[in-house]
């Protein structure tokens, strides 16, 4: 597989291969140790046809560390499919690059630019899925839950692409995947019935957020309009009202439920202060992961 584009294109072994790589790079870089620099000579391409924080910050940050340069190409620089078309941008950047990440709106344009790059592409988020964000994750809750393998992850909020690429790893890691959405703001059924079908893990998607979170090992959240989606954001509001993370529903979890959130948040929206800022909150090792999981997939990627 050149490419890291959906985290169900991977294997079991290979995806546990990742995050145990990821563990270990990170501990390297946490004790101060900068002499393992693999990336040394190298350069990433990192186009962004929408915001970013994280995606951005922990790309060119994790490159660098490990001996890379990493390029930053703006909503504004590329214009990707308005200025020139995907397929010339993924030749052209393949002849300078080693490697091309990308974050972009239709998924059709992260196929495309696989499709046609002759270098490794990692998406960093599209409309459909969000796989280095849920890598990060996974990463997370081994870490603070002790085993990915039997945990019960229950999803409040809006289907997207974050669920989409929870499901894409229920497909191949077995845990257990809930997803409490308001009707009609469910996941993709194509991607559910694909994830239920692997037969790997246990998958609920339901409207009861209530229910959902008895029991479970994490409570996550994710903003109601998606970046793409900002003008239904007070429509959304109106219909996702009671789906809101809140104390009373963290207690319906229970006292071992940690709560995991993307980020950026919208606290008082999807999210309260009280909870985001908890003992329980584990949002900014999360975000922290970020970076050590995706050193660890361009690793795998480029081979070293
Ligand atoms: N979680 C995440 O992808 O954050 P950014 O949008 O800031 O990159
Ligand atoms: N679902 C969110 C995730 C942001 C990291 C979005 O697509 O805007």
């Amino acid at each position: 597989m050149k490419d890291f584009l959906h985290i169900s294109d991977f294997d079991k072994a290979t995806i546990m291969k990742i995050l145990d790589r990821a563990a270990e790079v990170k501990a390297l870089l946490k004790s101060g140790d900068r002499s393992f620099v693999p990336f040394k000579g190298k350069s990433m391409a990192m186009i962004f046809a929408k915001p970013s924080m994280r995606t951005r910050v922990s790309f060119e940050t994790g490159f660098f560390l490990l001996g890379g340069h990493a390029i930053y190409l703006g909503p504004d620089d590329i214009q990707m499919g308005k200025r020139e078309e995907t397929r010339d941008v993924a030749r052209v950047l393949s002849r300078y690059n080693d490697i091309i990440m990308a974050r972009v709106f239709a998924h059709q344009d992260i196929l495309d630019l696989a499709k046609y790059a002759t270098v490794p592409v990692v998406n960093g988020l599209t409309d459909y899925n969000h796989p280095c964000q849920i890598m990060a994750d996974a990463l997370t809750i081994i870490e603070h839950v002790g085993q990915l393998e039997g945990t019960k992850v229950v999803y409040v909020g809006d289907g997207n692409n974050v669920v989409h690429s929870w499901l894409l790893l229920a497909a191949v890691v077995p845990f257990h995947f809930v997803c409490a959405c308001p009707k009609g703001f469910e996941p993709d059924k194509e991607t559910v019935k694909k994830a239920q079908r692997a037969g790997i893990s246990k998958i609920e998607i339901t409207n009861d957020p209530k229910e959902a979170v008895k029991d479970a090992d994490v409570v996550y959240s994710d903003v109601w309009a998606s970046m793409g989606q900002k003008e239904e954001a007070a429509y959304r509001r109106q219909v996702f009202q009671g789906f809101q993370v809140d104390e009373a529903l963290m207690k319906i979890a229970g006292p071992k439920a940690y709560f995991m959130h993307c980020l950026p948040a919208e606290r008082g929206v999807e999210v309260t202060d009280g909870v985001i800022e908890a003992p329980n909150s584990i949002v900014f090792p999360q975000a922290e992961n970020r970076m050590h999981a995706q050193n660890a997939i361009m690793l795998h990627l480029l081979g070293v």
